[in-house]
């Protein structure tokens, strides 16, 4: 089999949390042991699409590449890297900008989500937010794309910005056409306190999230505390439909052991709910913990993480400025 060329971004908005770990590193972390091509990316100049404050964005971006590291990502494997660094990105999107159509990012539901109801005051970055992403992508030639279940319209778009270019400059394979890689049975995590909102790093409630940094009492805690609801443990996946925190925290469960949910009906039944959360919350604390422990010794060390993100950035710099000079000379500069 011929080894994949993976890339994958995370925006440094704050802290890292479940639903980041299980939709994406998990897979990251995977993907670099089966011996793939892997970049993964410190996406800065995706965060600055809404105010960030300066001070705490340079934090961020270390606390991010921290949680890369901690998770399992290995600088000697994969290249680690901050986008800002790298200047082929906005001068890709820039360029890609001119091939994406309006009617394509008038589609974009992150875009109507975030911009919410007053979408003059949104800033032009953040609308076109999925053509950086796009040429974060096409710049390495990426075959795969490992993202959670609400990337897949913007992977959509930087297949569609590829095929037009592809077309347009009469240059069938310029640009690969990158493939989504996205879970297939449990690809969202949803919100511990509200099961039809996902979890997100802006959620206001903290209670609402598992962070990646979070103690083990944290932890026991906001599982303790996480939306249930009176009826007793399901007996089957069909009456999951209706339930859809029941069917959160069983999905979390499922994901973090890779046992099927069938499993935990024999294995729950009868029990009562509280006996699930804390088996749940054993679950979580043995993946997480582990992981929130190395996050806080790597957050002390600023300057290997500042290293890793150096060296990363020197070898992302190579791959793209050659593909940046080539997309030029196409456009005729
Ligand atoms: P972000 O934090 O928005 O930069 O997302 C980084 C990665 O985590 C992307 O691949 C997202 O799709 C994924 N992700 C973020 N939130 C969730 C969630 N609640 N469930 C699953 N994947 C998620
Ligand atoms: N938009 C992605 C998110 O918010 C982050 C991202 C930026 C990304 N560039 C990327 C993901 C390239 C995959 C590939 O989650």
């Amino acid at each position: 089999m011929t080894a994949k060329k993976i890339f994958s971004g995370v925006q440094p908005t704050g802290n890292l949390h479940l639903g980041n770990y299980i939709g994406a590193l998990k897979n990251f972390v995977e993907l670099q042991n089966e011996n793939n091509k892997c970049i993964f990316c410190v996406v800065d100049l995706h965060a600055v699409t809404v105010k960030q404050d300066p001070k705490l964005l340079k934090q961020n971006i270390r606390k991010t590449t921290s949680a890369f590291l901690a998770c399992g990502i290995n600088p000697k494997k994969s290249i680690i890297f901050n986008q800002s660094s790298v200047p082929a990105h906005s001068e890709g999107s820039w360029l890609l900008s001119c091939i994406a159509r309006m009617g394509w990012l008038n589609r974009m539901t992150q875009f109507k989500e975030k911009a919410g109801s007053d979408k003059e005051k949104a800033s032009v970055g953040l609308y076109i937010y999925p053509v950086l992403m796009a040429a974060d992508i096409l710049l390495y030639d990426a075959t795969h794309v490992p993202v959670g279940d609400d990337q897949k319209q913007h992977l959509e778009l930087a297949r569609d910005i590829s095929k037009k270019f592809n077309s347009d400059f009469n240059a069938p394979n310029f640009f690969q056409v990158p493939e989504p890689l996205i879970q297939k049975n449990f690809a969202r995590v949803m919100s511990l306190k509200d099961g039809r909102k996902k979890m997100s790093k802006s959620d206001p409630s903290d209670l609402s999230r598992i962070n990646l940094t979070d103690t083990e009492d944290q932890i026991i805690t906001k599982i303790k505390k996480a939306k249930t609801d009176s009826d007793p443990f399901p007996r089957d996946l069909k009456s999951l439909n209706t339930r859809p925190e029941i069917e959160n925290l069983i999905g979390i469960y499922c994901s973090l052991t890779k046992t099927k949910p069938e499993n935990l009906f024999s294995d729950f039944n009868n029990k009562n709910f509280s006996y699930f959360k804390k088996k749940l919350a054993e679950v979580v604390n043995d993946k997480i913990f582990p992981i929130s422990r190395e996050i806080q010794k790597l957050n002390n060390d600023v300057e290997y993480i500042d290293k890793v993100l150096e060296q990363g950035s020197e070898k992302a710099y190579e791959l793209s400025s050659k593909k940046i000079k080539q997309l030029k000379n196409k456009f005729g500069f």
